[in-house]
C-alpha cells in the first residue's frame, strides 16, 4: 500500500523532527545553565566589566569618584570573620529616646526634634560600631501627616534621627532597623562580587532553530564567544553568549533569566530574617510621643537648618507639601489634569514605577483611551490618547538590564537615545524612572547609565528650552523572604543618592519618591499605593503647569 508507506515514512520523519526539537531544547537549557554557573565562579574573583565598557573621561572619572565617596558607608571593624549572630544588632533589644528640648521648654512648629537611638546586640550589649541602616519617621495618624527623619550615624552604636516640626498637635516617632551593619556588609559584598545574582537570557532564532543564552552587562570571556550588543550611540555595554549554531543577529528577545539562589552562607542568612532583623521597629525607652504647639515668631530654626534643608517635604491630610521648589498644586479631578496637559505629549521612560504614572493618568482622565499596541501590559511600549484635549501619553521601558518578562529585542532602547530623538519644547513632558533594575550591580554601572541620560537631558533642554523633565527617585519596598539579597532598600538608598548627585544643578524636577514613601502611613511597597502615586503625579503636573509654563490659554 503506497499511501500507507508514505504515511509511515512521514510519521518517522515527523517524530525524528520532534526528537531533534526536544534534544535542542534540552541542550539549550543545559547550555545556559552551564554558563550561569561558570559566570558565578568568575564574578567571585571580581573581574568586573571595566574592560568591557568605554573608559570614562578624566572628568567623568573624577565625578564618579566624588559620587562614590559621597555614598561611602561605614566599613565593619572586622576583616576576616564576621561576628556570630548574638553579637549583631537586634532591633528588639535596641531603644530610642527623645532628646528633651532645651531647658525643658515646649516644642513649637519650626523647631527641630532629635531622637537618640542606641543599638544593642542579641544579648543586650551596646553596639560599639556603626553602619546599621535605620529609617525614621515622625507622624500623626489623626492628620494623616508624616515626615522622614534624617539619620546620622555616630559610628559607635549611637544614631541621631532629626526631624523638622512642621505641624501642630500630637506626633509619634517611629524608628525602624532595616538592616544590621553586619547585614549591610553582606549586601555590599553581594553588590560588588555577585552582580550575576539576577541573570538575563535572550532567545535566538532562525527558521526552526532556536537557542537561549545568558546575557549581562558583562560576562566572563573565557566561557565562550560573546555577542557584543554595546550601544553604538551611548556606549552602554551589553553582552550575550553567542549561540552555538546561530549568529548574533538572530537575537529575538530579552528576558529576566532568574535569581540565583544560595548566594550567601547559612550563617549569613541569619542576618536576613523577617520579623527578627529586617525592617523591624525599634521601641522607645519611655515615650514615642510629643506635642507640638503652634508656630511662634520667636521660635523656629534658622532658614539654613540643615535638617529642614535635607527634608524635601511632608504629608498633611495625605497631601505632599514640598519644602521649597515649585509650589505644589492638587490636581483633583479629571478637568484639572486635562487642563494642565492639553496639547501635550507626555513621554514616560523607565521601569514599572513610572509605568504606574501612565496607569494613573490613564485612569484619572475619562477621555483618555489606551491605544492597543498589542504589547504586554507590564512591558509595553504603551500609548494612550485623549483626542478631546489633544493629549498623548507614551510609556517605554529602559534598556537592559531590565528584569521584565520578555522584551522584543527591537524594542530594547536606551533612554538617552530616545531623548536624543525628541524635538522637545513647551508641549513636551518627559518623566524618567530608572533605579530598581540596577540594584544588583556595583554603583559604577548606575553612574554610567545616569551620566548618559543626564547628557541627553542637557542636550534636550539646550535645544528645546521649556521642555519639562521630571525624574523620579528610588523608593523603599517590602523586604520579605530573600528579597533583600536582590532588592534591598540599602541598594535603593545608595542608587537614590547617586541619582540626586548626577542630576544636581540640572533644570529638572526631582520627585522625591524616597521621602514620599518613608513619610507615608502605608507600608513600603516596590509599587507605592495610589495615594502616593497621586502625589508624585501632582508634583510633576505642578512643575509642568507652573507659572509661566504650560499655559495653554
Ligand atoms: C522548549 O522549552 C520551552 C521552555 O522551556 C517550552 O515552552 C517549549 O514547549 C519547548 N519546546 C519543545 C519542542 O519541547
Ligand atoms: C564591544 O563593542 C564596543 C563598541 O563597538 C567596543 O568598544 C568594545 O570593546 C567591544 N567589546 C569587546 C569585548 O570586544
Amino acid at each position: 500500500m503506497k499511501s500507507g508507506s508514505i504515511l509511515k515514512h512521514g510519521l518517522i520523519i515527523l517524530s525524528l523532527f520532534g526528537l531533534i526539537f526536544l534534544l535542542h531544547n534540552i541542550t539549550n537549557r543545559e547550555n545556559w545553565k552551564y554558563h550561569t554557573v561558570s559566570a558565578m565562579y568568575k564574578f567571585q574573583d571580581r573581574i568586573f566589566c571595566s574592560h568591557l565598557g568605554q573608559p570614562p573621561s578624566p572628568e567623568e572619572e573624577l565625578e564618579e569618584r566624588d559620587i562614590l565617596d559621597s555614598i561611602a558607608w561605614p566599613q565593619p571593624p572586622w576583616s576576616a570573620a564576621p561576628p556570630a549572630l548574638c553579637r549583631t544588632s537586634d532591633p528588639a533589644r535596641s531603644l530610642f529616646t527623645i532628646v528633651p528640648s532645651q531647658n525643658g521648654r515646649r516644642r513649637y512648629v519650626g523647631d527641630q526634634l532629635e531622637v537618640l537611638v542606641h543599638l544593642h546586640d542579641f544579648e543586650g550589649r551596646p553596639k560599639r560600631y556603626g553602619g546599621d541602616f535605620l529609617l525614621a519617621r515622625l507622624h500623626s495618624p489623626e492628620y494623616k501627616a508624616g515626615v522622614a527623619g534624617q539619620v546620622l550615624d555616630h559610628k559607635n552604636g549611637l544614631y541621631s534621627a532629626r526631624f523638622p516640626l512642621l505641624w501642630e498637635g500630637s506626633a509619634q516617632v517611629e524608628v525602624t532597623m532595616v538592616h544590621s551593619s553586619e547585614a549591610v556588609a553582606v549586601l555590599r559584598r553581594l553588590r560588588e562580587k555577585r552582580p550575576d545574582r539576577v541573570y538575563f537570557v535572550s532567545l535566538f532564532r532562525l527558521g526552526l532553530h532556536s537557542e537561549t543564552t545568558v546575557c549581562n552587562v558583562c560576562l566572563p570571556r573565557d566561557q565562550g564567544p560573546l555577542c557584543n550588543y554595546t550601544d553604538p550611540y551611548s556606549g552602554e555595554p551589553w553582552y550575550c553568549y553567542k549561540p552555538k549554531m546561530l549568529g548574533c543577529d538572530a537575537r529575538i528577545n530579552h528576558a529576566k533569566g532568574g535569581y540565583l539562589k544560595n548566594v550567601i552562607t547559612n550563617k549569613e542568612a541569619l542576618l536576613f530574617q523577617s520579623d527578627v532583623n529586617v525592617k523591624v521597629p525599634i521601641h522607645a525607652s519611655t515615650t514615642d510621643t510629643i506635642n507640638v504647639l503652634p508656630f511662634r515668631k520667636e521660635s523656629g530654626s534658622p532658614k539654613t537648618d540643615p535638617v529642614k534643608m535635607a527634608t524635601s517635604g511632608y504629608y498633611y491630610q495625605d497631601s505632599w507639601r514640598p519644602l521649597g521648589g515649585v509650589p505644589m498644586r492638587q490636581f483633583d479631578g479629571a478637568s484639572a489634569i486635562a487642563q494642565c496637559l492639553t496639547n501635550k505629549v507626555v513621554y514616560m521612560y523607565g521601569d514599572s514605577t513610572v509605568r504606574q504614572w501612565f496607569e494613573y493618568l490613564l485612569n484619572a482622565l475619562p477621555d483618555m483611551k489606551e491605544f492597543n499596541l498589542q504589547t504586554p501590559k507590564k512591558v509595553g511600549p504603551l500609548m494612550a490618547v485623549d483626542s478631546t484635549h489633544n493629549i498623548l501619553l507614551k510609556y517605554r521601558c529602559h534598556g537592559p538590564p531590565i528584569r521584565f518578562s520578555t522584551v522584543t529585542a527591537s524594542e530594547l532602547r536606551y533612554i538617552a537615545n530616545e531623548l536624543d530623538g525628541l524635538a522637545g519644547g513647551p508641549n513636551t513632558v518627559v518623566a524618567l524612572s530608572i533605579w530598581s533594575h540596577f540594584s544588583t550591580f556595583p554603583a559604577e554601572v548606575y553612574v554610567r547609565r545616569l551620566r548618559h541620560i543626564r547628557k541627553a537631558v542637557a542636550r534636550l533642554l539646550d535645544r528645546a528650552p521649556g521642555t519639562a523633565v521630571a525624574v523620579r527617585t528610588a523608593n523603599p519596598q517590602a523586604l520579605e523572604g530573600d528579597v533583600s539579597l536582590y532588592n534591598s532598600d540599602w541598594f535603593s538608598l545608595q542608587l537614590d543618592a547617586v541619582l540626586r548627585a548626577v542630576f544636581k544643578g540640572l533644570d529638572v524636577m526631582l520627585v522625591d519618591a524616597w521621602q514620599m514613601c518613608v513619610a507615608h502611613r502605608q507600608p513600603h511597597h516596590l509599587h507605592p499605593p495610589t495615594a502616593i502615586v497621586k502625589n508624585m503625579v501632582d508634583m510633576m503636573l505642578s512643575y509642568v503647569c507652573r507659572d509661566g509654563a504650560g499655559n495653554n490659554v
